[in-house]
């Protein structure tokens, strides 16, 4: 980790900080908000208790969050318009981000599924689903299932439609995700990426290098599974500094990831108000040399032991 330091994060800097995306006008804070939990289980259908979805959004917007993580395929659909009942006429500082390059099986399968037709479809639904003229951000979904590592497949194809849809003005600006450098170096020939949204926390570390390459770009890194996903972070490491500092696990693993780099960030996902009450205060906490080197130890692939207790 390249920033292994003490690092001095303002208290006074509200939630984590501010980041705009490159080339935009678009600002937002470092600690937003991932919708895909919002959804019913194994993000299909309906959430038990659409009215605690509904209080979740509200609360995030009136703790200041200005960036929300969804895509139309969870749900399908039903994230979005969870989304627009909340918060539809959005407020104006809001940054919606959404993903196309999947569909939903009726299995409750995920497929990936990057041709023409099905990324056309995805915007129209987004748009139509979230009500909107245009979607602030898109990315594209390069490959494969959650968690699994990017491929190295060419995304012209792919991503000269939606550069097509951007020129029609459906699309304001792209990113990408499950992403490898080489693809990205790939895509910035044909437009301009203002993020990339990969699998990195505190026990999946591939990322590194390619976090500090897009950080000297100016990209924002938006990890996905910033807790760890649909199975949360568990380290004895990670409880023992949380314990030390009077903090949760969950807040430290955020506060981590503040620290790693100025580029990340954070769409940690919640379907509680309590949960997300506790992740945004995440954002005070410092992490000091003797915490960063226990907690940079859990995703050294080298100590198998630390990686045994994620
Ligand atoms: N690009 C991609 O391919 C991709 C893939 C996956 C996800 N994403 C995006 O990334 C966002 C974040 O991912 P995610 O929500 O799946 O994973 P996550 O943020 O790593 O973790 C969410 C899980 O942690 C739990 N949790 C949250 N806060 C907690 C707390 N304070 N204490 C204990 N448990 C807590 C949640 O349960 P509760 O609901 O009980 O709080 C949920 O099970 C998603 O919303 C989505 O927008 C993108």
């Amino acid at each position: 980790m390249s920033n292994s330091k003490e690092i001095q994060t303002s208290d006074a800097t509200k939630l984590g900080g501010s980041f705009t995306l490159p080339g935009t006008s678009m600002t937002v804070h470092r600690m937003g908000y991932g919708a895909m939990q919002l959804a019913g289980p194994g993000v299909w259908g309906p959430p038990r208790d659409p009215d605690a979805a509904v209080a979740v959004l509200r609360e995030a917007i009136a703790a200041g969050v200005n960036h929300i993580d969804t895509s139309d395929f969870y749900g399908p659909h039903v994230t979005n318009q969870i989304i627009r009942r909340a918060l539809h006429p959005y407020p104006q500082e809001l940054v919606i981000v959404t993903k196309v390059g999947a569909r939903r099986g009726a299995d409750k399968s995920w497929i990936h599924d990057v041709s023409r037709q099905n990324l056309i479809d995805s915007v129209h639904d987004n748009l139509r689903n979230l009500e909107l003229e245009a979607l602030d951000l898109v990315n594209l979904r390069a490959w494969g299932n959650n968690g699994q590592a990017p491929g190295q497949k060419s995304l012209v194809e792919p991503l000269a439609v939606l550069v097509e849809l951007k020129r029609q003005a459906l699309i304001r600006h792209i990113g990408l995700s499950n992403v490898t450098p080489k693809q990205l170096t790939e895509a910035q020939t044909l437009t301009d990426i203002v993020c990339v949204q990969n699998l990195y926390n505190l026990a999946q570390r591939d990322d590194d290098a390619f976090i500090d390459d897009l950080a000297e770009q100016g990209i924002a890194y938006v990890p996905f599974f910033p807790l760890g996903g649909f199975n949360p972070l568990q380290s004895a490491a990670l409880d023992s500094v949380a314990e030390s500092l009077g903090r949760t696990p969950m807040q430290v693993a955020l506060a981590w990831l503040l620290q790693r780099s100025p580029n990340i960030l954070l769409i940690p996902g919640t379907s509680s108000v309590h949960h997300l009450r506790e992740n945004l205060k995440a954002d005070g906490l410092n992490l000091l040399t003797d915490a960063l080197t226990k907690l940079d130890a859990i995703g050294t692939k080298s100590d198998k032991k630390a990686n045994e207790e994620i």
